[in-house]
């Protein structure tokens, strides 16, 4: 065998632009908004005073036109945020406000079970042990209450089950001896299998430490379980038995093999995971002269998904001899779909549900929520007697923000229904693409088989039926309108007020000629990203909202994009990403949690995440861009309303974040920390983080390798988090 030499997989670029659809730009429609505008503005006052009460006329539309305010509430206690900010800092740890300690949860590596051997800082742990040991890339997450008799609730803080999503394998590739290598081109299937195994999401039970607040997991317990890019799942909802999913190994098209990619989350309140999948354009190819073999609109379909013909697979899981390997490349091979994996590609961009409480349940592709770059799908507070409510975003340079409704409406009685309960919500129901107006206005534009256009003689793509609109979503958004966004990632629905808040992280792309400016996405290159916000109009499934840009992210320093919301250093942020309304009992919902995945402030801190009170949509005013946009700003920031709560490791990223129900333990995670190439004959690596974290539990003190982890933060004298 010929040496391997240490290779850096070429990660997909999430910021590849696919988007080159014509829909009309906000700035190429606004005429004929305005013209609807005085019969829209009529309406929503109505609906909005009927639903909320007039207390008010807020700033939206800025002539004292615009809807009443939703009332405030501030839940039993008035939240106020109660710690120290922390200040910028470089330094490779999580630091957290004086008064709290942090610990490790779990690390990349780290053994579910008993048997396997614990992490050896080596990368020699099997491939095949990865079945059983912690992912890697932790992500999204949440935490679900167990009971004694091992069902789902909702008030438990001392016990639950914790579903961590692991997005990817990470350079420096600690998770190999050498990192990622390659011989003559093609990938050891050793590797390959290893990082299979190590995508997906784990499901781990947590209980609280003795007289503490501080959790750990359970090693052993029967629930868990790791979820990975080789684990059988059905296929669900109206692309299911679809011939576009037809393959070798799924010849009736009604299950998936792994799951890939999962960035963020969202959860059901019948107490199952969703788990979503966003780049996994990271682990397929597509051969040179394939689309000689494909139809005029399957080459549409795979150029607007980002798999034009000829493009490699970054991570070379296609490179490997063997079967099992051939699945990663998404070309046609044989006379039919049933006897090659030219529809694999399909196969992947849903929302994945999982049961933690049932660990052998097979997980669901909920294929009614759509096929995209999925950062994740987050519920509105559900009400007995509504349907559910989720929102999600597509995250890639212009593209859209979508919602689903269910056509059932809930009832309480499907608590701890788990994949039943999943079926009847999520496999019927409709699709909406968002649309933001620039008078402050929005609409949701359905996406639905025989309506509007999207049909089989539609011009943009021949959508044969429903399977293929949602399958396809992106393009039935592009011929309906929907706004191209600056990156959607985290989504969260205020428990106050029923609000939605949306993160645009960044577009470089966002250039002003090509891609024009429009209100809900006003700056330039918008370095730093910015936050949605929108309240539903009617009901939380209404289809039109009132909308403004919560907060602008900016750096306090002025280097970059412009200060908008006035932060100040101890909350000035840049690439807003995770997001998350904090769902504790104790009085604190509604506590905001902003996340960053940041390169852009990194010379000056670390990523980070804030603690946030936020107001409400309107509560501040119109403004003009320095690039000389118009839109709706929310009310400055100041340090009482968003404060900066950690800074993470070097070269990381902060994502993933969840409250136990009583507020008093906290959970983050930590991806890629010193991600880059590392010296593997040295152990020299850019971070050597959690191993260098002071105070942790021994089996992750000491080791040099840098490797994703859950951290648990709590409050020294055991009082809830940040409030
Ligand atoms: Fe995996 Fe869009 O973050
Ligand atoms: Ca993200
Ligand atoms: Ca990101």
């Amino acid at each position: 065998m010929k040496p391997t030499t240490t290779t850096e997989i070429s990660t997909y670029d999430d910021n590849e632009i696919v988007n080159h659809s014509g829909n009309a730009h906000f700035s190429d429609i606004l005429a004929a908004n305005m013209n609807r505008r005085g019969v829209l503005r009529g309406s929503v006052a109505t609906s909005a005073g009927v639903l909320l009460g007039s207390v008010g006329l807020t700033a939206c539309g800025g002539d004292g036109s615009g809807p009443a305010k939703p009332p405030v509430s501030n839940g039993p206690k008035e939240l106020k945020l109660n710690f120290e900010p922390v200040a910028h800092t470089n330094a490779d740890l999580v630091t957290v406000p004086k008064d709290y300690q942090v610990s490790i949860l779990h690390a990349l590596g780290d053994p579910l079970h008993y048997g396997d051997t614990s992490w050896s800082d080596t990368g020699t742990e099997s491939a095949e042990s990865y079945q059983r040991r912690i992912g890697d890339g932790h992500d999204g997450m949440y935490y679900f209450g167990l009971s004694d008799d091992g069902k789902f609730d909702a008030n438990r803080s001392d016990r639950g089950l914790l579903c961590v999503n692991h997005e990817y394998v990470v350079a420096p590739y600690g998770l190999h001896p050498a990192g990622s290598t390659r011989v003559d081109g093609k990938r050891p299937a050793e590797e390959v299998r290893k990082e299979i195994f190590a995508h997906g999401a784990s499901v781990s039970e947590i209980q609280r430490k003795a007289g503490s607040n501080e959790m750990e997991m359970v090693r052993g317990s029967k629930y868990n379980r790791r979820v990975h890019s080789a684990t059988p799942m059905e296929m669900a909802g109206p692309a299911a038995g679809n011939a576009k999913l037809v393959t070798k190994l799924s010849v009736d098209g009604k299950e998936a093999f792994g799951m890939n990619n999962n960035c963020a989350c969202g959860y059901t309140p019948w107490g199952t995971y969703l788990t979503c999948e966003e780049n996994y354009l990271n682990v397929i190819g597509r051969a040179v002269d394939d689309d000689t073999q494909r139809s005029a609109s399957e080459i549409v379909a795979l150029n607007r998904y980002g798999l034009p013909q000829g493009r490699e697979n970054p991570y070379g899981w296609d490179t490997p001899e063997g079967e099992e390997f051939k699945r990663w490349n998404s070309a046609v091979s044989a006379a039919a779909a049933r006897d090659d994996y030219r529809n694999i590609f399909n196969s992947f961009g849903w929302v994945v549900e999982i049961d933690p409480f049932r660990p052998d349940s097979k997980p669901v592709k909920r294929s009614a929520l759509g096929r995209f770059n999925h950062e994740g799908a987050w519920p509105a507070p559900a009400k007995a007697g509504e349907p559910i409510v989720i929102y999600s975003g597509d995250d890639a340079r212009n593209e859209y923000v979508f919602k689903f409704v269910s056509d059932a409406k809930w009832d309480p009685k499907d608590v701890n229904g788990g994949a039943a309960a999943g079926a009847k919500y999520l496999d019927k129901g409709t699709l909406y693409a968002a649309k933001f107006n620039a008078d402050g206005t929005g609409e949701w534009l359905e996406l639905t088989h025989g309506k509007n256009g999207i049909d089989a003689s539609n011009a943009l793509y021949p959508f044969a039926d429903q399977a293929d609109v949602i399958m396809h979503c992106r393009l039935a958004a592009d011929f309906m309108g929907a706004t191209k966004m600056d990156r959607p990632e985290w989504g969260g629905v205020n428990p106050l007020n029923n609000e939605v808040y949306m993160t645009m992280t960044n577009n470089s792309k966002r250039d002003g000629v090509k891609i024009p400016l429009d209100a809900a996405n006003p700056r330039i290159g918008n370095t730093n990203g910015h936050i949605v916000r929108w309240r539903e109009e009617g009901s939380q499934a209404g289809t039109k909202f009132q909308w403004d840009i919560y907060l602008f992210g900016a750096r306090v320093d002025g280097k970059q994009s412009e200060n908008l919301s006035n932060l100040s250093a101890t909350n000035d942020f840049s690439s807003p990403d995770g997001l998350y309304f904090d769902q504790r009992t104790d009085g604190g919902a509604g506590l905001l949690w902003i996340q960053t995945d940041d390169g852009s402030y990194t010379d000056v801190t670390n990523c980070m995440m804030l603690a946030a009170i936020p107001g409400q949509v309107g509560d501040g005013k119109r403004v003009t861009t320095s690039d000389g946009q118009e839109t709706i700003m929310g009310a400055h920031a100041t340090g009482a309303n968003v404060r900066r709560f950690l800074v993470g490791p070097f070269d990381c990223e902060i994502t993933g974040v969840v409250v136990t129900p009583d507020g008093k333990t906290l959970f983050f995670n930590v991806q890629h920390p010193g991600e880059d190439k590392g010296d593997f004959a040295t152990n020299t690596f850019t971070s050597h983080w959690p191993g260098n974290q002071p105070g942790i539990i021994s089996h992750h003190q000491g080791h040099k390798r840098p490797r994703s982890a859950t951290v648990v933060v709590t409050r020294k004298d055991g009082g809830p988090i940040a409030l």
